[in-house]
């Protein structure tokens, strides 16, 4: 089994968890507890077991976004989830995932393809907390603590061939359980939802697995049990509820991509200077709040990635 070492600021995490996310964890500790208990007949309470892995240690380096946190109710109230339909108001419906058991499929040009269980996949990756902006394409903005993985450590898991280059995500593919797969709410929409990067965006550090958020698993509104996020593009590349990971030769085609060419690109890069065909992207408006701020180039991330492009030449880095 490979090992993977902790880095030295994975510290216990109470002695570096912010005090109202550990809180906020022992209140829902608490309640789940409750419930459990309330529960009809002698049926013994069942933790989820996938409880024990939050709140993971903060990582220094996003410890801080620069603005307040979104608070947690705004952030489960107003999500994007096309799968269970087109409303913001989401959350309810998407309590019809099944994400119990969750396995993902690592294939392509790997030197041996292989399915993963979620919760095997748990015990070899080293989780951290980090405070990231996350900005949708929509003009809408938030602060969110993830909890999760870099990327990364899921590509040297898969082991890719020197003939892989670029990453492909899968969302899974069930009509029955989520009717915004069915033909008669989106008509042709390419299902399932597709995104993918390049394997020097796939190992930049940024790329992140989120597993958790809040300091617990994510909530299903939000792409449990395991989605991406890439905090300097737009929201639509973070897929949610990742079922396959493919290494290939060619660039991936993304959902939005196939839908609206002309309006979504690969690239999704965020930058202020370059609109939306239907609406400007030069400020952003923070979920929960009136409050507004100026779109920065790369969501205020370029330090990591800026490099990334600077020799990519003719292509629409930024749609
Ligand atoms: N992933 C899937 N599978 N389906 C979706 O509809 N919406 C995307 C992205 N990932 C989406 C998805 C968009 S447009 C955004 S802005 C973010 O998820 C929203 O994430 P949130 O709901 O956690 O804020």
């Amino acid at each position: 089994m490979r090992i993977i070492h902790r880095k030295p600021w994975n510290l216990p995490e109470r002695l570096v968890t912010p005090e109202d996310i550990f809180l906020n964890r022992r209140g829902f500790l608490a309640a789940a507890a409750i419930m459990a208990a309330g529960k009809a007949g002698a049926e013994e309470a069942k933790p989820d077991p996938r409880l024990a892995y939050y709140p993971a240690a903060v990582n220094p380096a996003f410890r801080d976004a620069g603005r307040a946190i979104t608070a947690e109710e705004d952030n489960t109230t107003f999500n994007n989830f096309y799968e269970f339909g087109a409303s913001k108001r989401i959350a309810s419906l998407a309590q019809r995932l099944e994400t119990v058991p969750w396995a993902m499929a690592i294939d392509g040009e790997v030197e041996k393809p292989f399915t993963i269980d979620f919760d095997d996949l748990m015990k070899k990756v080293a989780l951290e907390m980090r405070v990231v902006r996350h900005r949708c394409v929509e003009a809408w903005a938030m602060v969110v603590p993830w909890t999760g993985f870099p990327l990364s450590q899921l590509v040297s898991l898969a082991k890719p061939t020197g003939e892989a280059r670029y990453v492909r995500f899968e969302t899974f593919h069930k009509p029955n359980m989520a009717p915004g797969q069915k033909a008669s709410l989106f008509g042709d929409f390419p299902w399932p939802y597709v995104e993918g990067l390049t394997m020097e965006e796939a190992m930049n550090d940024l790329a992140f697995m989120v597993t958790g958020a809040y300091g617990k698993p994510l909530p299903k509104q939000m792409g449990a049990p395991i989605r991406l996020h890439c905090p300097w593009k737009y929201g639509f590349k973070s897929i949610k509820s990742v079922v396959r990971v493919s290494f290939t030769k060619d660039r991936p085609v993304s959902f939005w991509e196939q839908i609206g060419p002309g309006e979504y690109g690969f690239w999704a890069n965020v930058n202020p200077e370059v609109a939306h065909p239907r609406w400007s992207q030069d400020e952003e408006r923070m979920l929960g709040s009136e409050e507004r701020f100026p779109t920065q180039l790369y969501n205020g991330y370029g330090e990591w990635v800026a490099h990334l492009y600077k020799d990519i030449k003719g292509e629409a880095l930024f749609m």
